[in-house]
């Protein structure tokens, strides 16, 4: 059984990445279900850095965000591509990295103590995008490319699991 709980906070990040990573691959294993992942992901993320919010929001056709599994305060229910940080990165089919959210137009405040924010879009094997992952911090300027990198390997990963 791995340990419970992964304390990824003094970590730098070019080692905090792949740590979750194993941990994430031993959790999982076995385990063939996009529910399970991504409560599993959201929650192991989550309380590894201390985020403020941690979560998958699923595309829904035509072109609409539903939030799916998260860790933190009560998340926006739906989000329509092209709205917010989370809609920009779905609509765009790229990672958004903000550094601060009050100078993001458009930026989407499901909770006032958000200060920065990250939105990773997940892709089926495909290549069809399924689904973003948001992640927001207390703290200004959370977020960089070694956490663009990362969570993108993470979800590249999730997205594979399964799906062959
Ligand atoms: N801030 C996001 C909305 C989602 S919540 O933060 C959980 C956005 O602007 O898309």
């Amino acid at each position: 059984m791995a340990e419970a709980t992964l304390d990824l906070r003094r970590e730098p990040k070019h080692r905090a990445y792949p740590q979750l990573q194993a941990q994430l691959i031993t959790i999982l294993a076995g385990i063939d279900d996009d529910v399970a992942a991504m409560a599993t992901m959201s929650s192991v993320i989550h309380h590894a850095f201390q985020h403020l919010w941690t979560g998958f929001y699923r595309v829904v056709p035509p072109d609409l965000l539903r939030v799916g599994p998260y860790q933190g305060t009560l998340g926006c229910l739906e989000i329509a591509f092209g709205r917010g940080v989370c809609g920009t990165a779905a609509a765009e089919r790229r990672t958004i990295v903000v550094p601060d959210v009050n100078l993001y137009p458009g930026h989407i405040a499901c909770d006032a103590r958000s200060k920065s924010e990250i939105v990773v879009p997940v892709f089926d094997a495909r290549g069809t995008l399924i689904a973003v992952l948001d992640i927001d911090s207390e703290r200004r300027s959370a977020f960089d490319h070694e956490d663009a990198n990362g969570l993108e390997q993470v979800v590249r990963w999730f997205a594979g699991m399964g799906r062959g």
